[in-house]
């Protein structure tokens, strides 16, 4: 049987689909401004400086939209904790160390922009969002990759970024929707498709890397799958807030299965490939099994929304036909 290769063999194997991946990434990322994206004559000064503090009655945002909004910028603002992730992983060698450098800066951006946001427009509390990014920022964030994988931990974060990328980009995009103002749509789309592009490249290097090392990679991507959790986890009001978003369509189940997983699988082939020895084969019915659970577990999911927001939808007619009696 074939030794795995090393973090440093994938590493140097990989550097020049790491180049052209680089170089495609710079022909197509387009130069945008976070201050082309924000109200500003909105904003006003809070009271340290002689204005009003925030109250929830400034918000034009409802429950759901601000619990989206502080996920996914709380997920954004935790970037050093990911910086780490990948520059150990990826190495500042070459290409690698230009990608990491350049998606660094490319992800500061959409911290930035969304503070602005929030912030200006008085969408949410500033104090308790400070407090929690304090708090999530101290906490860092620990893939699993860092707990399955110190001999070739690139595969395990390669395989993470690739869906965790799409699964912010599915957030951001639906968290747009649900603000209800045409201003953070066009932010979120924004920012959504920097998340695509990212996607992209890592989508393309994790391939390059199953055509390398198909059994190694496999295993990685399995394991990633089986232990996926949204990059927020361990954040102040995680599973609350991810209730929330996922009974309003902004991250759920299926979402995960039939936008994230299964679009991506599908691009590198996995279910049609001949390459994998017995150790992939393995592997793949591992996979196959994870996804059969998903499918399982989305659709028990789904009948429990529908059973809550039906009752929910009751509770407001009985509510409305007292109003009028
Ligand atoms: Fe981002």
């Amino acid at each position: 049987m074939a030794r795995d290769l090393t973090q440093l063999e994938l590493l140097q194997e990989l550097a020049p689909v790491a180049e052209d991946n680089v170089n495609r990434h710079l022909s197509m990322a387009k130069e945008w401004h976070p201050h082309d994206y924000v109200p500003w004559d909105e904003g006003r000064n809070f009271a340290a400086l002689g204005g009003v503090d925030w109250d929830i009655e400034q918000s034009q945002l409802d429950e759901v939209a601000r619990a989206a909004m502080i996920t996914n910028l709380l997920t954004e603002d935790n970037l050093p904790s990911y910086h780490r992730e990948i520059a150990e992983n990826f190495s500042q060698d070459g290409a690698w160390g230009t990608w990491v450098g350049r998606w660094t800066a490319e992800e500061n951006r959409h911290g930035i922009v969304m503070r602005d946001y929030l912030v200006v427009t008085r969408a949410v509390d500033p104090v308790q969002l400070e407090r929690f990014r304090m708090e999530h920022m101290t906490n860092g964030f620990a893939s699993p990759a860092d707990v399955m994988a110190s001999q070739a931990g690139f595969l395990y974060s390669v395989a993470y970024v690739t869906f965790q990328e799409l699964a912010t980009r599915v957030s951001h995009r639906n968290t747009g929707k649900v603000c209800k103002d045409p201003i953070a749509d066009r932010m979120l789309q924004r920012i959504a498709a920097d998340e695509n592009l990212h996607m992209i490249f890592y989508r393309n290097m994790c391939g390059a890397a199953l055509d390398l090392a198909p059994d190694q990679a496999l295993e990685a991507v399995t394991t990633i799958l089986e232990n996926f959790e949204m990059p927020g986890a361990g954040m102040p009001n995680f599973r609350r807030n991810g209730v929330l978003m996922a009974k309003n369509g902004i991250y759920d189940l299926r979402q995960h299965l039939e936008e994230v997983v299964q679009p991506v699988l599908r691009k590198w082939n996995i279910f049609d490939r001949t390459d994998f020895t017995a150790r992939g084969e393995a592997a793949r019915e591992r996979l196959a099994a994870h996804l059969e659970e998903l499918e399982r577990q989305a659709a028990k999911f789904e009948e429990q929304r529908d059973r809550m927001l039906a009752r929910e939808a009751k509770k407001r007619e009985q509510a409305a036909a007292k109003a009028s009696a």
